[in-house]
């Protein structure tokens, strides 16, 4: 939820935003931490004259980058971005996590791949020692069924996700459907992301082993610092 105020989430959200430096071009992540980034990230504009581009991952981050007065860029015109800042649902010790409880996790993947440095912002909650929380996976329409069946056979539980104010399924913003898989306890997320890869039909599943930087924001508003 966006409009509720989290100081854990604003203290590792504002915290990332003083890496930015000006003429950088930085990904814009998805979901109610690093909306303290953008926020931010518009405050340093207006008052100290940061000048950079953006490039965001959703409509979410691409309403909240305006709202802000970030400059906005496409990754067609800047393939390679100095900084990706983004939220996540989960991550292990090994800085290993699942993306994607905003359904926007294939641009996120997107973009942070296409970043030198990936920073992830979060609450003390979404760290873990193993990950086990369900994997949302995109997935095309017309595939459905045999991705549910593919699924199944690598041990998963799929639930087709939907949508809270509309009857029927949730629809992502590149028009595809959201199976949340429990996988249990996920002990090896490589292999478990290439098997998932491997499936015709899965546009992009939320397990990324690119994330260079963990911001923590704490109870008391400090923020502990972890990197790859
Ligand atoms: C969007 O699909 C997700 O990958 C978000 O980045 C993730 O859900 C983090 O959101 P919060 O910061 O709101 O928990």
């Amino acid at each position: 939820n966006i409009s509720t105020d989290s100081p854990e989430k604003r203290a590792a959200g504002v915290a990332a935003s003083r890496i930015v430096e000006s003429r950088m071009v930085v990904g814009l992540g998805t979901g109610s931490t690093v909306a303290y980034t953008i926020k931010e990230l518009g405050r340093r504009i207006r008052e100290e004259g940061l000048e950079i581009l953006g490039v965001v991952t959703s409509y979410q981050s691409e309403m909240l980058a305006i709202e802000a007065g970030i400059p906005l860029t496409t990754l067609a015109q800047h393939p390679e971005l100095d900084i990706a800042i983004d939220g996540v649902d989960q991550i292990d010790s090994r800085l290993y996590a699942i993306k994607g409880g905003g359904a926007a996790h294939t641009r996120e993947k997107i973009v942070s791949s296409s970043s030198k440095r990936f920073v992830v912002v979060a609450d003390e909650s979404k760290t873990s020692k193993q990950l086990d929380k369900t994997v949302p996976i995109e997935v095309l329409p017309f595939a459905k069924t045999l991705v549910v069946k593919k699924i199944k056979e690598l041990g998963g539980k799929p639930e087709l996700r939907s949508a809270l104010r509309k009857d029927g399924p949730v629809i992502t913003d590149n028009g595809n459907f959201i199976l949340d898989v429990d996988f249990g306890v996920i002990n090896d997320p490589e292999n478990l992301a290439l098997q998932l890869s491997s499936i015709p039909g899965v546009v992009e599943h939320g397990i990324f082993s690119n994330v260079d930087e963990l911001y923590i924001g704490k109870k008391d508003e400090s923020v502990e610092i972890i990197r790859r």
